[in-house]
């Protein structure tokens, strides 16, 4: 019997990977819903991007709670609620806690712009590029409690062009992230 699995995305920013994958499963080539978009900055971009998909949001500031576990017993019940089978972090820029992961144990993924274990940590694209590699690339791993350390899933290289400056550069490798996201999430949903 064909089950649809139920996504969570989470997101802090502008949400472009959120949106390539609600693409793939409004045209068909992802098997799956977004049940769940959840944001740890209120007045990101991808929140309102989700509200005009007319999607359920979870939105919180992680100030107004006194540590992780608080906003993460929080998260897990509305990913309850929601009946989510799997957490996909989509430009979550914050390190998942204990709380989180044992209750998604193994269900959790992350994409990093870079060819981990390179340039681990923020602007990985810029560190890439200020170390001047001719390669650099996209990684699709699970999550673990380490930052970007969990076991890769998927990984695409881009080549970094003689003429590329930092902005296209970041337009090369999104434009990777974009395709190999969803054809990835899609692949883990069938195992
Ligand atoms: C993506 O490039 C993603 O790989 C990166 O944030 C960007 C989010 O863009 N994630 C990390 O750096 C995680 N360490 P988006 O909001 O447009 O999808």
């Amino acid at each position: 019997m064909k089950t649809t699995k139920k996504l969570a995305v989470f997101a802090s920013g502008t949400g472009s990977n959120f949106i390539a994958i609600q693409e793939a499963i409004e045209q068909g080539t992802l098997d799956a819903t977004i049940a769940l978009v959840v944001s740890d900055v209120p007045t990101s971009a991808v929140i309102e991007k989700a509200k005009k998909k007319g999607l359920k949001t979870f939105v919180f500031n992680p100030q107004s709670y006194s540590d992780k576990e608080a906003f993460e017993t929080e998260i897990v019940e509305a990913l309850s609620e929601a009946k989510v089978d799997w957490v996909i972090l989509a430009g979550y820029m914050r390190l998942v806690g204990p709380t989180l992961l044992s209750a998604y144990e193994g269900k959790i993924v992350n994409i990093h712009p870079s060819l981990l274990p390179s340039f681990k940590g923020l602007d990985a694209i810029g560190q890439a590029f200020d170390a001047g590699v001719k390669i650099t690339g996209v990684t699709i791993h699970f999550v673990d409690e380490g930052m970007d350390t969990g076991r890769i899933i998927a990984q695409e290289a881009v080549t970094v062009k003689n003429s590329s400056t930092r902005v296209a550069l970041q337009k090369d490798i999104q434009a990777v992230e974009h395709r190999l996201y969803p054809e990835t999430i899609n692949y883990l949903l069938q195992q």
